[in-house]
């Protein structure tokens, strides 16, 4: 994730701007950058690297601006160097930004047809030269940014100063978190209320489509139909500020949110975006193509991401996957050939059963991949290959963000097998990177689903039991969405693959079973359908959810539909975890369960 800084003040702000971009280091980068008014015009200083450098240029060639934004950049599009280092400038404005523009190319494309001419290959500029070109046509900065945010499609925050305005900063929030903070005479923004740190703890989150305009007496925030809201003022006590959970009641709620821009961030370590393919930031000591199987072993949450993963390997590389929960594997003394792959996942990377599986497969002489949350973590060590996901720190028990980035570094594993086993085209490879792309965008959109699903969930906490079926990746994803509602709900649930609802499960239908159903409009929609009738024949009160098209087509009277944004299908089960997740939070909330911290349950199963 980039971290993202601004301060209008009363002396010179960068060297603040500097120190409260120390703070957000955790969140990881590869160069960094600073933009203050001086005179009346924006000029930067941006290094590659670490902060140490650009403090290095700042000595050299020190900035005495009253207002500024700073920046550091975890790159996703172009090289992380000086060029490409934020804030990105035009002789109107400079802005910073967090998260990814999807729709950046048609947008460059149009400007250029305009005769905009580019200095890099970010994203960024995009923006900037967007609402540069509006200001030429003679809006002012703040209309000029009024109209662009609406064009900008992804998972973002963006942060703007403009030349010529000493009393104007603007920042926008759209599924990347972005925070407002309170001085005296004074006032700043940044990523989290950790980079603010150092000069106030009164805070405010903006939400998701939001954007303030701030002066130094305070700030005007606007909802994404443009309509002056008011949000909610928090005092930070300093030791919250790691474990801070910004807008929400829980971790868990946060967590959820936060996928948009951690997804965004771990799809940025596997994927191009420029070149569009898939590059993994790490050597491999075996080739795909010599591969004559794989196996997965993992436990909970992370088992099903696994299990997701095999339709996905056998789809795209078609190379046979074995699956099994660790606490199977590690017993069962699977013969394993000398030389395959063995692939683990974990968040903690110190769950007992899955670390012993790792060591089981590494003394049958398996290459092992790990794909793990915590790089330091005991799995990390003794794995071949860590494909690390970017989740950052995951406090509720329940996993939510790890899953979907779970999720999306296994489907760049696939996409990477397909490739070197020359069972995927480099256009299908492109349309299923394309898709990827997308994600964030649409995670962000989903989450505008929470009201119903929170509505919905009072029905749900009358249940004594719920069935959840799905078919295909739809399947692993009912598992999933069983186990979020027991484990933080304690109502009684149960995955099923729906084809085999006449093998035994019908019997449990009637009036008071809700059977949630996940079924986007794919290839086998159809079929879902027919159990989805077979539900409702026997009274069963069913909660759909599927796309616009699945939508249309189910033709049953339900219980509850959550109409999902369409997406290809190949990344449907990370789009429709969200749901799941927040039915499971919002039942178990309204329960007046610990959500953070359910009963009998640790955060890491370090023991058999
Ligand atoms: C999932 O919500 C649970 N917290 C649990 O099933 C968890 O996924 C499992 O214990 C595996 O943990 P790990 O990913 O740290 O290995």
């Amino acid at each position: 994730m980039c971290g993202i800084v601004g301060i209008i003040g009363k002396t010179p702000v960068a060297p603040q701007i500097v120190e409260a971009l120390k703070r957000l280091e955790y969140r990881g980068y590869d160069s960094a950058g600073v933009a203050t008014l001086e005179g009346g015009k924006l000029e930067r200083r941006r290094a590659e690297g670490k902060l140490r450098n650009l403090e290095t240029k700042l000595s050299q060639a020190p900035l005495s601006g009253i207002i500024g934004i700073g920046h550091t950049r975890w790159a996703t599009h172009g090289k992380p160097n000086e060029t490409n280092a934020h804030p990105h400038a035009t002789d109107r404005l400079a802005v910073v930004h967090n998260g990814i523009i999807e729709n950046f190319r048609e947008l460059k494309t149009g400007l250029e047809a305009k005769g905009v001419a580019f200095e890099t290959e970010t994203d960024t500029e995009v923006v900037a030269q967007l609402v540069t070109y509006e200001m030429r046509q003679g809006r002012g900065p703040v209309e000029a940014v009024a109209v662009t945010l609406p064009r900008l499609r992804g998972a973002f925050a963006l942060g703007f100063v403009f030349s010529g305005e000493d009393d104007l900063m603007i920042g926008a929030r759209h599924g990347a978190p972005l925070a407002i903070g309170y001085g005296q005479g004074e006032m700043y923004l940044g990523s989290d209320a950790l980079a603010l740190a150092p000069f106030t703890d009164e805070v405010c989150y903006l939400e998701d489509g939001d954007w303030a305009v701030l002066c130094r007496t305070g700030a005007d925030i606007h909802d994404e139909t443009g309509r002056l809201v008011q949000r909610p003022r928090h005092k930070i006590q300093s030791a919250a500020f790691m474990a801070d959970k910004g807008n929400f009641r829980h971790f868990m709620a946060k967590e959820i949110h936060e996928q948009p821009e951690v997804v965004g961030r771990t799809l940025a370590h596997y994927v191009n975006f420029s070149a569009g393919r898939v590059e993994l930031p790490f050597a491999l000591p075996f080739d795909f193509k010599d591969l004559k199987r794989i196996s997965i072993s993992a436990c909970g949450t992370a088992y099903l991401a696994g299990l997701i993963s095999k339709y996905w390997f056998e789809r795209l590389a078609r190379i046979p996957v074995e699956i099994d929960v660790a606490s199977e594997f590690r017993y069962r003394e699977a013969p394993l050939e000398p030389g395959s792959l063995a692939l683990f996942v974990s968040q903690s990377g110190e769950t007992a059963d899955t670390l012993a599986s790792l060591r089981y497969a590494s003394a049958e002489k398996q290459h092992t991949l790990s794909v793990v949350n915590v790089p330091t973590s005991t799995m990390a060590r003794e794995s071949n290959v860590i494909a690390q996901t970017l989740a950052g720190v995951e406090v509720g028990v329940a996993s939510t963000k790890a899953f979907t980035c779970q999720l999306t570094v296994l489907l760049t594993l696939a996409i990477a097998a397909g490739r070197a086993r020359g069972t995927l085209s480099a256009e299908a490879e492109k349309e299923l990177v394309d898709a990827l792309i997308g994600v964030p965008g649409l995670l962000s959109e989903a989450m505008k689903r929470e009201h119903q699903i929170e509505i919905l969930s009072r029905e749900l906490s009358k249940a004594q039991d719920v069935l959840y079926l799905g078919r295909g990746t739809s399947y692993p994803l009912a598992l999933e969405g069983a186990l979020k509602l027991k484990e933080i709900s304690y109502i009684h649930a149960e995955g099923y693959a729906a084809g085999e609802l006449k093998h035994g499960p019908i019997a449990l239908i009637d009036e008071t079973m809700p059977v949630i159903v996940i079924a986007p409009h794919d290839h086998i929609f159809e079929k879902t359908v027919s159990n989805m009738q077979e539900v409702a024949a026997r009274g069963g009160r069913i909660v759909l959810i599927t796309d616009e098209k699945g939508a249309l087509e189910t033709g049953l009277d339900t219980m509850a539909t959550i109409v999902m944004p369409s997406a290809h299908p190949i990344i449907a089960p990370i789009l429709h975890a969200v749901p799941i997740q927040l039915l499971a939070y919002h039942t178990a909330v309204f329960m007046g369960k610990d959500v953070d911290q359910p009963r009998n349950l640790a955060k890491s199963v370090t023991v058999e």
